[in-house]
């Protein structure tokens, strides 16, 4: 049921200068989806009253990621004026006119935190009453968080940010998360007495607690139970390890639900995957986008797959893919390319060095070695020799192959589109086919052999080739 008492702000109008990146800080994805996101996902979870985002530096980007993940949500633009004391002070002009619940504001680049905790924190603000709480957490490594100051008797004082803090503050570990619960009334009364005095000339929000505190009020900093909950993504590194983590807590959860996943470390699972009890992810895997494994189907190794459907029973071996099916039982790879498109029937085959391209491959058929198929339907049974080319391209247009069902090709085909192979034909090896091949009949286009004795010994005399032949005997000297 939707907490009319709550309104949650998430803070997305930085640059993220230490990303050193075109791309804005909270767009950079993790497990297939913005940092931002899954903010914006846990803030959903929470069902509050409203959500309101706060944007700026590439603010149309950032934006069109929010309407994505929470259609219609309210977007707040940030003025000139720096920090996330600023960016609070403008979206709090958007909730609902005379709104006293609680706010809880989110950094929009500490994407782990899920909604439990905040149900947790959310609770504990309101069973204290008190004006202010800020989830804090203890880091080996403080080095960039502001630090929570505590004071003789050991009760929150005060925020101080890493670049204004002295030597004393800064041996702090306990950090401020960037999660904080304000009563609407504290907050809207503190906002107005921020200023830009200090290191970064920047209106801190963290600023808000010690003015709370001086004003008299109660604040708190609650530790969170699992410090990386909390992590904040503010350069690569920290990106590539927050990726990790959450990578790990997906693995595990598919795990749980009955998934094999042979090596945790090498595997990389989207979180919008959907994989099935007894599929076997094999080690050096990356499952991307809305790829879904069903069943039974054996997945990898060293296999990538982008919106993918693997069906039951299938074996997807050192492959990449994007967009493809395979269907139930079927066997695609070693090293196989499956590009959008290609939808491989029950049973069918897609082997070693195989390209594929819009090609609808039906039940049972199968193209095993050596080939590039594109633009192509073939039907069911059929079995295309190794080495076939659909030449789908004259240079401005691409045509379209039609195989029939039951087709036997020779090896080392070429099959010059448009083209049509009738059901039970067969096409001789070497066959470069540019006409239609009626059902049953068999293609050859390739010039009877001619065998010219004793060439090698005319043409290449004193060769390691024509003595060769001279010890078989081939023939007499030429004269
Ligand atoms: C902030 C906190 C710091 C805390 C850390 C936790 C302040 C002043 N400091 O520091 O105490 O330990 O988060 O991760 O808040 N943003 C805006 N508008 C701005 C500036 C930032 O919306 O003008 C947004 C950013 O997009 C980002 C979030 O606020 O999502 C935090 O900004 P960032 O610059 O990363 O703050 P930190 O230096 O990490
Ligand atoms: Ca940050």
């Amino acid at each position: 049921m939707t907490d009319q008492n709550l309104a949650v702000i998430v803070l997305a109008a930085g640059q993220g200068t230490r990303m050193k990146s075109t791309l804005p800080k909270v767009l950079h994805p993790l497990a297939g989806a913005p940092m931002l996101a899954h903010v914006l996902a846990t803030a959903r979870a929470l069902d509050p009253a409203t959500v309101i985002t706060v944007v700026r530096h590439e603010r149309d980007q950032v934006a069109a990621a929010v309407e994505i993940e929470l259609p219609g949500s309210a977007i707040v633009d940030q003025d000139e004026v720096p920090g996330t004391g600023r960016a609070v002070e403008q979206a709090i002009g958007a909730l609902p006119g005379g709104f006293e619940g609680d706010v809880l504001v989110l950094n929009g680049d500490v994407p782990l935190l899920n909604a439990d905790t905040l149900l947790g924190f959310l609770g504990r603000h309101r069973d204290r009453g008190v004006a202010a709480s800020v989830l804090s957490a203890r880091f080996a490594d403080p080095n960039g968080y502001g630090r929570i100051v505590r004071d003789v008797d050991g009760a929150f004082d005060r925020i101080v940010e890493q670049k204004d803090a002295d030597d004393a503050e800064r041996l702090i570990d306990e950090v401020n998360a960037g999660v904080y619960a304000f009563g609407a009334g504290a907050l809207r009364d503190q906002l107005a007495n921020l200023t830009t005095e200090n290191a970064q000339g920047e209106k801190y929000l963290t600023d808000i607690i010690g003015l709370l505190r001086a004003a008299g009020s109660e604040v708190e900093a609650v530790p969170v139970s699992e410090p990386w909950l909390v992590a904040g993504v503010n350069d690569r590194a920290q990106l590539a390890e927050t990726a990790a983590r959450l990578n790990a807590l997906i693995v595990r959860g598919w795990q749980l639900a009955g998934v094999t996943i042979e090596d945790p470390a090498t595997t990389w699972i989207d979180l919008a995957v959907r994989l099935e009890p007894d599929a076997v992810i094999r080690p050096g895997t990356q499952l991307k986008g809305a790829t879904v494994v069903e069943t039974g189907a054996v997945v990898g190794p060293d296999t990538t797959l982008v919106d993918c459907e693997i069906g039951a029973g299938a074996e997807v071996k050192r492959t990449d893919g994007t967009l493809a099916v395979i269907g139930a039982g079927a066997s695609v790879g070693p090293f196989a390319f499956l590009r959008p498109g290609t939808v491989l029937g029950a049973d069918g085959k897609i082997g070693t060095f195989v390209e594929t391209k819009n090609a609808t491959i039906g039940r049972g058929s199968k193209v095993p070695h050596l080939s590039y198929i594109g633009d192509t339907e073939i039907g069911v049974e059929s079995n295309v020799g190794a080495g076939s080319i659909t030449a789908n391209y004259d240079g401005v247009n691409k045509h379209r192959t039609e195989i029939g069902s039951h087709v036997r090709t020779g090896s080392h085909g070429v099959f010059v589109a448009p083209v049509r192979i009738g059901d039970g034909a067969y096409t001789g090896a070497g066959t470069v086919v540019r006409k239609d091949v009626p059902p049953g009949a068999l293609a050859v286009n390739v010039a009877p052999q001619r065998n010219i004795d004793r060439w090698v010994a005319a043409n290449r005399p004193g060769t390691a080739a024509a003595e060769a032949a001279a010890r078989a005997g081939s023939g007499e000297d030429v004269d």
